[in-house]
């Protein structure tokens, strides 16, 4: 079983580390799973305790912007330029961007690719660690692949315990779902590859020009598959407020197990209560996910934030989540029940 450490523990999580091994530690965003990017060895370990199909890119943390620059390979002055106006105003925070990748990051952190996505992340207890560790650390999310990112330790020890070295306890993530990905490689445009706790205005207001919709784009971000982020009951989304979701649920028989995410409660199912405004919904959001799915419904009725920071992010969590699955996407915890 992986060590569970506390949050002074940093110096032995940085030890494991330096030794190859796998550590998940806190962020802002989410919890990662965190090995030595320029050790390919120890990335290899990240895929094999996801279950992470291989050339799914992650994205390399450091503990600072000047250290993230080191990571940036043979770039033009424009890029630069753009790196240095989103880390002035972003980093340390929920945002990573995708850049050329220099020697500092082995392969087989990329995938294979030229380009790497570089993060600073928010959390004085990751901060710490990659200060102590001293290099880039590899980290995706630290859930099993295609399950809901973890935003406690508890949650990481669940589902990885059993395959990693050691996990960081920092607390509940703050923000709840996983950082923006904008990418300065794409061309004149930058193209926003996953909504997150920063938004598309914010990016464009810093860099001056508008930012596309890459998100849909020739599979620019291999991971990011329609039916992503998904607990293991199915997800239908349900507009028109209290009523809207009255109406559904009128079709539903009482003994059904059949469960709600809401921002207010109902009388006959069990019902996870969301703060309505998106900031709030995204920070509890993958909790509610994960609690839904330990009660064992197995259908989710879910009503989505209001407008605000945070909903773009939270809409398109959501809309993964309730996207068709194929066969081929059956959780850690188990079979799904049937479309
Ligand atoms: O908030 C976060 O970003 C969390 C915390 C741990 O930092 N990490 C995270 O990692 O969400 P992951 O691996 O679950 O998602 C990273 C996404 C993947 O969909 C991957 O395809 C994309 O980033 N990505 C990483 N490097 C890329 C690259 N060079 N080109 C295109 N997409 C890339
Ligand atoms: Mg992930």
């Amino acid at each position: 079983m992986a060590e569970l450490l506390g949050p002074d523990e940093v110096g032995r999580a940085a030890e494991i580390l330096a030794e190859g091994g796998l550590v998940a530690f806190p962020t802002e965003t989410v919890y990662g799973l965190g090995a030595d990017a320029s050790d390919g060895d120890a990335v290899a370990g990240i895929f094999e305790a996801k279950g992470r199909p291989k050339g799914h890119p992650l994205i390399a943390h450091v503990a600072s912007a000047a250290d993230a620059v080191r990571l940036v390979g043979q770039a033009s002055s424009t890029l630069m330029l753009d790196v240095e106006r989103l880390a002035d105003s972003f980093w340390p925070g929920p945002l990573t961007v995708i850049v050329p990748r220099s020697d500092a990051v082995d392969p087989a952190t990329t995938g294979g690719r030229d380009t790497v996505g570089v993060r600073v992340p928010d959390h004085p207890v990751a901060t710490a660690l990659l200060a102590t560790f001293g290099g880039p650390v590899a980290a995706p999310s630290a859930n099993r692949f295609g399950s809901v990112s973890p935003t406690t330790a508890a949650h990481v020890m669940d589902e990885l315990g059993a395959r990693i070295d050691a996990v960081i306890d920092g607390g509940p993530s703050r923000v709840g779902v996983e950082s923006t990905i904008v990418d300065l490689t794409t061309g004149p445009e930058p193209a926003l590859l996953r909504p997150g706790g920063i938004s598309q205005v914010e990016l464009e207001a810093v860099l001056g020009r508008p930012v596309v919709d890459g998100a849909g784009g020739e599979s620019r971000a291999p991971g990011m598959l329609a039916s992503h982020y998904a607990p293991r009951a199915t997800v239908e989304l349900v507009t028109g407020g209290p009523e809207g979701l009255a109406d559904r649920l009128a079709d539903v028989s009482v003994e059904s197990s059949v469960g709600v995410i809401a921002p207010w409660a109902t009388a006959h199912h069990p019902t996870w209560v969301v703060p309505a405004d998106p900031a709030g919904y995204a920070s509890v959001l993958y909790l509610m996910l994960r609690a839904a799915d330990a009660s064992g419904v197995e259908r989710l009725l879910v009503v989505p934030p209001e407008e605000g920071p945070l909903h773009a992010a939270v809409m398109d969590r959501l809309r993964k989540a309730s996207a068709p699955r194929p066969p081929s996407s059956l959780g850690p915890s188990g079979s799904r029940p049937a479309l």
